[in-house]
């Protein structure tokens, strides 16, 4: 296990590449599953989150490889097999393994990781669209059952506006017979790109990308080849890093409009940025930065997870900023490690409150999950002296090569082996 150490101050300069999107790869793998053919998928990142798919997927009988951003996979010989344990309770987003499966072989066993380091975050909204499409779905020590004698389409609406559930709910309704549609859907891009693979597929979706999905189910869907969308919150995070310690950062294969409310509120903060075609420049670190209220919301508002990676930059800000998250309301465990470091910061709620600027310091930290891993980059970018960082394998899940791409720019950043006690420690608490 390794440890991440940055030597702060030093001022960032040049150009980052941004890969495929995390959140898009986690669920275009698994709808891969319902092909009767091959799928290849390009610029798929490089996370293990990735790997850790491309493992499951090898396990039910696909024949699969990933190899210089590319993955392939010939699903015509997967079967039924039980996930309940191993590699899938490692996965958060091994969920959408239970709609693929479904749809595609009308039943599916599943485990489910445990606790959560953002808090509960219930799978109560995938289970009702499923039981509305004809299955049957019980919780048997920790793994989802899911068993259907047929699935027909229907019409769901969904109680809380969900990423995860609306996915899902494509995928098992594909192939179901009959007209499904998903009323409160989630808007998030990452739907709109499964939508776009599963289309091309032979799938028939109207409404990607608005709140009323409809799908018309299909017989049988084919293989094909699809170019996954670039990373919005690796792009943000970028931004957000370019205005915390880069004279000029330019941040090459993004959406701009995908980071339209980052780029708002970096601007309101009184950061340069710059938006092209595919490229945003930011130029932050010499201006004095203002502070902000932020509040995180479903796309096309501010993301939850930006929220850490932002926490960080306002601590430089002049004055009081507040950012709340109504999404994931415990999503605050880098406060502590920021105070740590220095920052004058306290959680009230579903709220951090901040006062600034404050000088940040090198310290031992703990990244509890990805984007607190992110926002503790940031802070290690900023600070004066040394950071090391923890639970390196939270980064890891989610971003492609980030060591890289920042020393690319100029930090300071290396890995090293963690001490014996501290990944005891480290793995004792991941049990
Ligand atoms: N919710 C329910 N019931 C459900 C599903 C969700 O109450 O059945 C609640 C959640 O507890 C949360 C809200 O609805 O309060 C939104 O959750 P959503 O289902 O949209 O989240 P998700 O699909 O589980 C995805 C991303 C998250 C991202 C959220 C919000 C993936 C694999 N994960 O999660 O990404 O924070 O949407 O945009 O796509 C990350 O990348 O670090 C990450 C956590």
């Amino acid at each position: 296990m390794d440890k991440l150490l940055i030597e702060g101050g030093t001022i960032l300069e040049g150009t980052v590449q941004i890969s495929g999107a995390k959140n898009s790869a986690v669920a275009l793998i698994p709808a891969a599953i319902l092909a009767d053919s091959p799928i290849t998928i390009d610029q798929l990142p490089d996370i293990s989150d990735v790997h850790t798919l491309c493992e499951l997927l090898r396990e039910i009988g696909g024949d699969v490889s990933f190899k210089n951003h590319t993955f392939f996979v010939d699903p015509s010989h997967m079967v039924d097999m039980p996930l309940p344990n191993g590699p899938v309770k490692r996965l958060r987003a091994s969920y959408y393994l239970m709609g693929a499966m479904l749809g595609r072989f009308h039943k599916a066993v599943i485990g489910l990781p445990g606790g959560c380091n953002l808090g509960p975050r219930p799978i109560d909204q995938h289970i009702k669209g499923f039981e509305a499409l004809g299955a049957k779905v019980t919780n048997e020590r920790g793994a989802i059952y899911l068993r259907a004698d047929s699935l027909h389409g229907a019409r769901i609406y969904l109680d809380v506006v969900s990423v995860g559930a609306t996915i899902n709910i494509m995928l098992a309704a594909v192939k179901a017979e009959g007209q499904t549609v998903i009323e409160n859907a989630a808007k998030e891009p990452e739907i709109i790109d499964v939508a776009t693979l599963l289309t091309s597929m032979g799938a028939k979706i109207k409404g990607a990308g608005t709140d009323v999905i409809r799908i018309e189910g299909v017989q049988k869907l084919h293989g094909c080849r699809h170019m996954i969308i670039p990373d919005r919150i690796e792009a943000g995070t970028f931004m957000i890093v370019g205005a915390a310690a880069a004279d000029h950062l330019l941040i090459d294969n993004v959406i701009p409009q995908h980071v339209e409310s980052l780029t708002a509120k970096l601007r309101e903060m009184g950061v340069e940025v710059q938006v092209g075609e595919d490229q945003i420049l930011v130029a932050g670190r010499s201006n004095v930065l203002k502070s902000a209220d932020v509040k995180t919301l479903v796309y096309p508002g501010f993301p939850t997870d930006l929220q850490q990676p932002l926490t960080s930059l306002l601590t430089q800000a002049e004055g009081t900023s507040i950012i709340t998250d109504t999404i994931y309301g415990a999503r605050f465990k880098h406060i502590d490690e920021l105070r740590r470091m220095g920052a004058n910061v306290k959680v009230e709620g579903r709220s951090a409150i901040l006062s600034g600027p404050a000088q940040l310091e090198g310290a031992k930290v703990k990244a509890t999950d990805l984007r607190a891993g992110a926002s503790l980059v940031i802070a290690g970018l900023m600070a004066r002296g040394i950071t090391e960082i923890i639970g390196v394998e939270h980064i890891d899940r989610g971003y492609d090569h980030i060591m890289e791409k920042l020393r690319g720019i100029g930090a300071n950043i290396w890995r090293e082996p963690m001490h014996e006690d501290e990944a005891r420690e480290t793995l004792k608490e991941q049990e």
